[in-house]
């Protein structure tokens, strides 16, 4: 007999296609993520089963928080990949807070991005800061491209979309959050994050884990409807990210407004 039941997809199921993650906090002691070696070689492998090819681990940059530079992340990758597995692909850029601190450290050339000129940033869960346009504005005149960390999670936003589009348009690239398309953050970011992959306004996709309790949601649903466009970001995340393939950046940007 015919089961009514149609399997689920899981939010492991699109992993298991193989995923470069660009956003990530493996590395030990650094920030709120992983606080010691054992922890991320835990988290990393049980990653791999789920199907993550590469790591790009990004630890927080934020002035008087976790104020982070080229060195303490240089050095946290150094002391993992000495107890880590040698064929594991790991290398580091940071999450940068746009805060003032950021701005100092532009004009510093301090900057630590993910490869090439790509620079994770992210904003306050509070507010958007009012400078944030001239940051990342002079964050491009500098020879970056600024993409943005989970703007579905950025809820003060929910009620002035417009805001969103105008990021885009000021050339800053998106990140959706995996756990997004779960209900892990709650509905308001899920509903957030689903009218923007309806919008086609992503151009990169990232794990955010910092422990086992975001681990532990890769076996939760996601909807089937999305898998054509997540797998495109995937792939955008292959192409412009892999050490392993030379391919010339080819991001897709469905965003055409
Ligand atoms: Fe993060």
């Amino acid at each position: 007999m015919l089961s009514l039941f149609k399997p689920k997809l899981r939010l492991s199921d699109l992993t298991e296609n193989g995923l470069v993650d660009i956003h990530s906090h493996f590395l030990p002691g650094i920030d709120d993520g992983s606080p010691d070696v054992e922890t991320s070689i835990n988290l990393i492998n049980q990653a791999k089963q789920l199907g993550f090819k590469e790591f790009i681990c990004t630890p927080h940059i934020i002035g008087g928080m976790w104020d982070n530079n080229d060195t303490t992340i240089s050095n946290a990758e150094q002391k993992l990949k000495k107890s880590l597995d040698k064929d594991t692909i790991l290398s580091y850029g940071a999450e940068h807070m746009i805060d003032h601190e950021f701005a100092i450290r532009l004009k510093e050339g301090d900057i630590v991005p993910l490869k090439d000129n790509y620079v994770l940033v992210e904003f306050s869960f509070l507010a958007m800061p009012n400078f944030a346009m001239e940051v990342l504005f002079d964050l491009q005149v500098a020879g970056y491209i600024p993409i943005l960390a989970h703007p579905e999670r950025y809820l003060y936003l929910y009620k002035d979309f417009e805001k969103f589009e105008e990021l885009k348009k000021a050339g800053c690239l998106f990140q959706i959050n995996l756990l997004s398309l779960t209900n892990y953050y709650g509905d308001e970011v899920n509903y957030l994050a689903q009218k923007m992959i309806d919008k086609g306004m992503y151009d990169f996709l990232g794990s955010d884990i910092h422990a086992q309790k975001h681990i532990n949601y890769y076996s939760k649903p996601i909807k089937k409807k999305n898998l054509p466009y997540l797998k495109e970001l995937l792939h955008n995340n292959s192409s412009t990210f892999s050490e392993l393939n030379n391919t010339v950046n080819s991001v897709k940007n469905h965003y055409t407004k």
